[in-house]
C-alpha cells in the first residue's frame, strides 16, 4: 500500500523586508546576504500572528468537507510552541472547527519534528488505511536584532495531509535517522530567541547529511543517479548548496548538474520567506515540485535536520496528480507587501513573548483568516474572521 503526502499547503505572513535594505542598516555588504547566505527577502511577523494562526491558515487551504471526514489525528510540529503544556494542535483544531473526535498533539525537536510527524503519521495510516493525518509544520525563526543569525530568520507553516494512495509523494520504506547530543542551536525555556553556535551548526548539518545518505545508500543500493532531485532542510539557501557540494565535490557529470539545477528550484521560495525551521524542508519540496523539472514517477531524496541534533534521509516517488494538490505559493508571495527595517524592528519587539499581563492587539491591519487578538487571564485569545 502506498502511503505519503496527499496534499500540501503553505501559509506565511503578508509582509516582508528586503535583505539588501537590512544589510545597509546593519553596515554589511548586501552580497553577503544575497550571495553568501543566499536570501533575498524575509517574512516579517506581526504580533497578531503565531504558529497557531499560521498553521490554521495553511491547513484551511487543503481541507475539504470530504477529506476532513477521515481525519484521525492532527500533529503540529514546532520549535515555537506557545504553551509548555497544552498542544497547539488543540487550538488549531478549534479554529478550523474540526470534529472533537480527533487526536491532537504537538511534537518538538528543533527543525526536525515535521519529519518525525510524517513518519508517525505513516504508521497510523498503515494501521488504519481509511484514516488520514494532518501534519502541520509551523515556526517563527527568531535569533534577535543585530545578531549574525538575524539574516536567517523567517516564518510560516506547511500543512500536509498524510494518507493512503497519496496524490503528491508516496514515501518509500527505507529511512535513516541519526541523532547525537550536540549543542549547536537550542532555546532555554526562559528565552524567546534561539542560542546558536552558527558555524558549528553548519558543520554538524553536513556531517549528519553525509552519515544518513551513506547509510541509506548502503541499505538500498541506490546511487545519486537514482534521484531526480534531493530536497534539503533550508535554514538559508546556501546551506543546501554546502551540503550537496559536500557529496558532489568536483563532479560535473549530468547527474551532478541535474541535482544542482533541482536544488536551485527547491530554493526559490526559501529565498523569499527565510527559515521556517520545521517547515523549511517541506517548503523546499513544494518549491521543487512547482519550479523544477519533476515528473510523475521521479524519486526524490529528502534530508531533514534539526539542531540538538537529529537528521533523517528518506525518499519518495512523485505521484501523477502532484501539481493539482499543492497550494499556490507564487500567488501568496506576490500578494505580500514590503515593510521598512524600522517597522520590522518595531514588530519584532511587539510580540507577546513571555509577557504574563493582559494585552489586546490591534487586529485591524492584519487581513489573515486567523489572528491572535491578545491575552486575558493568561489565556491566548484567537479569532477566526
Ligand atoms: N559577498 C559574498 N559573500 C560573502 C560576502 C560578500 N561581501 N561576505 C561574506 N560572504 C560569505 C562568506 O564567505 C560565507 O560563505 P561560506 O559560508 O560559503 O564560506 C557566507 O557569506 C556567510 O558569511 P559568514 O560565515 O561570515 O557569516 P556569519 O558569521 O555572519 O554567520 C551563519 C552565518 C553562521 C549562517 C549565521 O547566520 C547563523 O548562525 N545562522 C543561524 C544558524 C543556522 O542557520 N545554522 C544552519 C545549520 S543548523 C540548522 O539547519 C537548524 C536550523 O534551522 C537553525
Amino acid at each position: 500500500m502506498k502511503i505519503g503526502i496527499d496534499k500540501m499547503a503553505f501559509a506565511s505572513t503578508d509582509q516582508y523586508i528586503e535583505l539588501t535594505e537590512l544589510a545597509e542598516k546593519r553596515g554589511v555588504d548586501p552580497n553577503k546576504y544575497t550571495i553568501g547566505i543566499g536570501q533575498d527577502r524575509q517574512a516579517v511577523v506581526p504580533p497578531t500572528q503565531d504558529i497557531v494562526t499560521l498553521g490554521a491558515q495553511a491547513a484551511q487551504k487543503l481541507l475539504t468537507p470530504e477529506n476532513v471526514r477521515g481525519l484521525s489525528t492532527i500533529i503540529v510540529a514546532t520549535e515555537s510552541g506557545i504553551d509548555n503544556s497544552k498542544a497547539s494542535a488543540i487550538y488549531v483544531k478549534h479554529l478550523l472547527g474540526l470534529d472533537d473526535y480527533v487526536r491532537t498533539i504537538e511534537l518538538k525537536e528543533a527543525c526536525y519534528s515535521g519529519t518525525a510527524a510524517i513518519q508517525f503519521a505513516r504508521g497510523l495510516v498503515a494501521l488504519n488505511p481509511q484514516e488520514s493525518v494532518l501534519v502541520i509544520a509551523a515556526d517563527i525563526a527568531r535569533y534577535g536584532l543585530n545578531t549574525s543569525g538575524e539574516v536567517t530568520q523567517g516564518a510560516g507553516a506547511v500543512a500536509m495531509l498524510i494518507s493512503a494512495n497519496p496524490h503528491v509523494l508516496a514515501i518509500e520504506a527505507t529511512s535513516v535517522s541519526y541523532s547525537r547530543d550536540v549543542m549547536d542551536f537550542w532555546r532555554p525555556l526562559y528565552a524567546t530567541e534561539a542560542l546558536v553556535d552558527g558555524k558549528y551548526s553548519t558543520n554538524v548539518y553536513i556531517d549528519f547529511f553525509k552519515n544518513t545518505l551513506t547509510r541509506y545508500q548502503q541499505r538500498t543500493g541506490r546511487q545519486l543517479a537514482d534521484f531526480a532531485g534531493i530536497v534539503f532542510h533550508l535554514p538559508f539557501t546556501k546551506m543546501g548548496k554546502k551540503a550537496l557540494e559536500a557529496v558532489l565535490q568536483d563532479r560535473t557529470d549530468d547527474v551532478a548538474n541535474r541535482l544542482r539545477e533541482q536544488l536551485t528550484a527547491s530554493q526559490v521560495y526559501c529565498r523569499q520567506v527565510g527559515n521556517l525551521y520545521t517547515g523549511s524542508l517541506y517548503l523546499g519540496l513544494m518549491s521543487l515540485l512547482q519550479n523544477g523539472q519533476i515528473k510523475p514517477g521521479d524519486r526524490l531524496g529528502l534530508f531533514s535536520y534539526g539542531s540538538g541534533a537529529e537528521g533523517e534521509f528518506y525518499s519518495g516517488i512523485v505521484q501523477s496528480d502532484f501539481a493539482k494538490n499543492l497550494s499556490d505559493v507564487d500567488h501568496d508571495l506576490a500578494e505580500r507587501h514590503q515593510v521598512s527595517v524600522p517597522e520590522y524592528e518595531r514588530l519584532f519587539n511587539s510580540q507577546l513573548g513571555m509577557q504574563a499581563a493582559d494585552i489586546q492587539f490591534d487586529t485591524q491591519a492584519d487581513n489573515a483568516p486567523f489572528v491572535l487578538a491578545g491575552q486575558k487571564n493568561h489565556q491566548r485569545i484567537y479569532q477566526r474572521r
